[in-house]
């Protein structure tokens, strides 16, 4: 076993003695809720737990592609929430900034289409946006760009844009990943990255979607993984050096932080 004990203060301890230069960081959409934008599985509050009014045959189909193909509509109805702009980052990104500027952070990992871990000053070179993002948007048929404003109206007006390619025509989507597409060859390029790490905190995803999900298996016995989460998911535990922080992570991050005693840091980073 590499940790003394599988409790937090022991992962501090970890980092401190300087044993933790290469972490690597698994994100998902519970590090954004306290900013105020929806998971998608949680049971009440989720995203999939409130799309009746889309009137979808499953809750998933509004990010399917197939599905996207027939009936673009609810997701342009949708789009307009998740869209980037409206929301500020939550203390738990403004961590992985810091853990970046210590010089401790390998590679962020996320699953998340808001931005908000570029928003709060983690460079876009450290980031694997593995389900891509609403950076660019093209055309599913041809493939080609769509200009950013003509986007950002359509969102804005809930209209569904086409290409604009002579004799195309197709839907336009934004880049993020839907069910039934490819991820972005910087995922796969990426993807044994957490083999190289000697520290991996996992942050607010229910680790249900694959191949995202197995990304944790990547790291080598006897490297730490902390997961902070509301609840335990995927393989997480099932390691002697394994140590679950269950709650909401803005407090867990904090621990964590305070334990390395640099809260002050932390919150004055977020402050900014
Ligand atoms: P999920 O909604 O599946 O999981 C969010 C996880 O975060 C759950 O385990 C929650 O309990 C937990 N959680 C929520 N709020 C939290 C908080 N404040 N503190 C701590 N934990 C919290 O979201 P993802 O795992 O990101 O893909 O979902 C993965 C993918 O499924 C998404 O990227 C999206 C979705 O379909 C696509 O759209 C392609």
């Amino acid at each position: 076993q590499t940790l003394e004990s599988r409790t937090l203060e022991s992962v501090a301890k970890f980092i401190n003695d300087g044993k933790s230069k290469r972490i690597v960081v698994m994100t998902g959409a519970g590090i954004s809720t306290s900013a105020g934008i929806p998971d998608f599985r949680s049971p009440d509050t989720g995203l999939y737990a409130n799309l009746a009014r889309l009137d979808l045959p499953y809750a998933e189909a509004v990010f399917d592609i197939s599905y996207f193909r027939n009936n673009p509509l609810p997701f342009y109805a949708l789009a307009q929430e998740l869209y980037p702009g409206k929301y500020r980052p939550t203390i738990t990104h403004s961590f992985i900034r810091l853990l970046y500027q210590k010089g401790m952070l390998l590679k962020l990992f996320t699953q998340n289409i808001d931005c908000l871990e570029r928003e709060a000053g983690v460079p876009g070179d450290m980031i694997v946006e593995a389900h891509g993002s609403f950076a660019r948007q093209s055309c599913i048929e041809c493939h080609t760009a769509y200009p950013d404003d003509l986007m950002h109206k359509a969102i804005h007006e809930k209209e569904v844009p086409h290409c604009l390619q002579k004799g195309c025509g197709g839907l336009v989507k934004p880049e993020i990943v839907f069910f039934g597409e490819q991820l972005p060859e910087e995922f796969f390029r990426n993807r044994t990255l957490p083999a190289m790490a000697d520290l991996c905190i996992i942050m607010g995803t229910s680790l249900s979607v694959h191949p995202f999900a197995i990304l944790p298996q990547y790291c080598e016995e006897g490297v730490p993984r902390l997961l902070i989460n509301q609840e335990q998911v995927g393989t997480l535990g099932s390691r002697s050096d394994d140590v679950l922080l269950l709650g909401d992570c803005d407090s867990g991050v904090r621990k964590l932080a305070e334990a390395c005693g640099w809260l002050e840091e932390l919150e004055q980073l977020w402050e900014e």
